[in-house]
């Protein structure tokens, strides 16, 4: 899967962090993403990657789900427990892809060379 806004995050960044606090995000990890009982969004680390195509399979499926496809932790944070499955929260794959957007814009994936894509 691939962000369609992967190369212009900025612009869809505001309307990303609304879907962000209507889907409810922001109880776990802050309002501004700087984590709460969920991990920050907005440090240097990525348990699972930074792209988005991991970062959606993240979002929709839960961190469980995740890794039944695979996909496998490569950092850790100080949180406990699993991220629970949002696909059912998230109105839609665009709303998906605007809130993955917005982290980029607090985060930007192309910081560090290892998180290519
Ligand atoms: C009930 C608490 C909770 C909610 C609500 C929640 N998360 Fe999470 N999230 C977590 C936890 C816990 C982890 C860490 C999972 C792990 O370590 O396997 C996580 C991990 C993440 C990560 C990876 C962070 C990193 O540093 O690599 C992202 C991105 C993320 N969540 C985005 C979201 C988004 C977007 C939403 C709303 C659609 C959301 N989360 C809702 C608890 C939550």
């Amino acid at each position: 899967m691939k962000s369609p806004y992967r190369d212009n995050y900025e612009s869809v960044a505001e309307e990303g962090h609304k879907k962000f606090m209507a889907a409810g995000c922001n109880g776990c990890h802050g309002g501004t993403g700087g984590g709460g009982m969920g991990p920050p969004l907005s440090n240097e680390v990525w348990i699972y990657g930074n792209d988005g195509d991991t970062l959606f399979r993240l979002i929709a499926l839960g961190s469980d789900g995740l890794k039944e496809q695979g996909y496998v932790r490569k950092g850790s944070e100080n949180v406990v427990g699993p991220m629970p499955p949002h696909g059912g929260i998230v109105k839609s794959n665009d709303d998906m892809w605007k809130i993955i957007a917005w982290i980029w814009s607090i985060n930007p994936p192309d910081k560090k060379a290892a998180s290519a894509q």
